[in-house]
Order: C-alpha cells, then structure tokens, then sequence
C-alpha cells in the first residue's frame, strides 16, 4: 500500500466557522450531493471539481470547502459516499471504523469500494450531464483513493491530502496530473509511504507535487484548528495547492515556456 487504511485520527477535528452557501441535491439513483456553483462572473465554464470527501462527508466544513472550491471558478459537487452513515467527528474511542467500512452502522450498508466506485461514476456523470467537460477531482483522507482510482473514468486532474487506503497498483495506473498535500504527523501517510509514493509517481511519467507541512497532523487542510497560526496556515495553503494545480491543469491553456 501506498497509504495505510483509516483510523481513529481521521475523524478529530474543528467545525470551521461559515454560513454553507451551496444547495443540497440527489443525483442519479438516490444519491445525496452538495452542489456548490461559482458566480458567474467568474465561472470556469465547462470546468468542474469532484469532491470526495473524508468519512465525515457532507458536514460543515467540507461544505465550505467546496464553496471555496465554487468562488475560485469552479462547480464543485461532493459525494455523499456512505448512503446517509456518514462517521461523526471526533467519534468515541470505541468505533471501530474498519467494522464501519465493512458494514457500515447498520449492519447492512457496507463503505468498501464495491459500494462507493459506482457512486463516483455516478458524480462524474452527474457533472457531465450538466455542462461539465472538463473534470478534476480533490480527495481528502479516506476519498483520496476514490480520486485516484477513477482517473480512467475521466477525472483529468486530481489533488489529494493525507490519503488513505492508497494500494500501489492504484497510484502506478493514473493518467493525468497528481498534487499532495501531505503532513509531517501522519501515521497512516507516514515518511516511507510518502517516499514509495513518490518512487510510484516518478514512473508514471505525469505531472506531479508533493507538498509536505511541518507542525501538522493527518487531517489538517479539512480539519485543522483555524485558531492555531501553523494548522492555518496548512490549510490555507493546501486549498491555493489544490486550486493552482487544478487551474494550471485544466484553466490555464498555456503550455510551459511559451510566453503570452
Ligand atoms: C474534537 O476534539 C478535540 C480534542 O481532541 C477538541 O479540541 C475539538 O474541539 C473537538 N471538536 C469538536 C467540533 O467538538
């Protein structure tokens, strides 16, 4: 593995401050989405982001994120991936999250990849039918593997933070651009998952960043405490990371050294 599976870090966090400005929708087959749209004066037109979020999924911050994601330029869609059985922040010591992803809460709603692939398939197409040609994706913990693993369904561009559950031969088979943002405490993405990570992505011959923050820990760009200038500052900086890498790549129609 490229990155090691989820666990109990992955939900501690901070509610971040704002009043969400998207709406929420269902999309294909029942699916929950929060759709957040850029003003038109500054719509990237054509151009849109994929979400996949962390196992919080559609909650306070995420949702903000995505507006960030919207008054950038950018229609921005996030997935409900767990059908309604989101995990709570900062759950209670004894949820066993690997039992979660088997099952899910009930018993009978599993969050393995059977599940959640088709649900991807169904944003992307979701973002096709509606204008969208030109597709990037951002994935946050637990959702960086969904961005990776569906670049072959048209995701163009992707940016992921402290991923989960990356399997090598996953990262080895993207075919387009790849930015991380990655933390110095990290258990799941640790010093020598991120160094085959980066072995992995020199072979795949794409574009690529690593962008590694001191002071921080698994989480921080979704999750951080905004009153903690370091955690700030990491999270603020990995949502302009994102933003770049995904303008460079499908906004800016430049191509290197040519002078306009
Ligand atoms: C989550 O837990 C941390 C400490 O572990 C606490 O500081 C933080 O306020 C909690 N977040 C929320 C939203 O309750």
């Amino acid at each position: 593995m490229a990155s090691d599976p989820p666990a109990q870090c992955c939900t501690t966090g901070f509610l971040h401050e704002g009043n969400p400005t998207g709406s929420l929708i269902t999309i294909d087959n029942g699916i929950k989405a929060y759709l957040a749209s850029p003003p038109a004066s500054k719509a990237h037109a054509g151009v849109g982001i994929l979400y996949v979020p962390d196992i919080i999924g559609i909650w306070q911050n995420s949702k903000l994120m995505a507006d960030a994601y919207a008054s950038e330029g950018y229609t921005c869609l996030i997935l409900d991936l767990f059908n309604g059985d989101a995990a709570p922040l900062n759950m209670s010591d004894d949820f066993d999250i690997m039992g979660w992803i088997a099952k899910g809460s009930s018993g009978e709603n599993p969050h393995t990849k059977e599940v959640i692939d088709p649900i991807i398939l169904s944003g992307l197409k979701y973002l096709r039918d509606n204008g969208v040609k030109r597709i990037g994706a951002v994935g946050y913990c637990f959702g960086a593997k969904y961005v990776i693993r569906h670049y072959k369904d048209g995701i163009e561009c992707g940016f992921i933070a402290h991923p989960s559950f990356v399997e090598a031969e996953e990262l080895a088979a993207i075919t387009g651009p790849l930015s991380i943002a990655a933390a110095e405490t990290d258990s799941i993405f640790p010093m020598e998952k991120r160094h085959e990570s980066e072995r992995i992505l020199i072979e795949t011959k794409q574009d690529y960043q690593i962008n590694m923050f001191s002071g921080v820990e698994h989480g921080f760009s979704v999750r951080g405490d905004p009153n903690v200038k370091v955690q700030r500052f990491a999270k603020e900086q990995a949502f302009h990371q994102a933003v770049s890498w995904l303008d460079s790549h499908l906004v800016d129609k430049r191509e290197y050294g040519v002078k306009v």
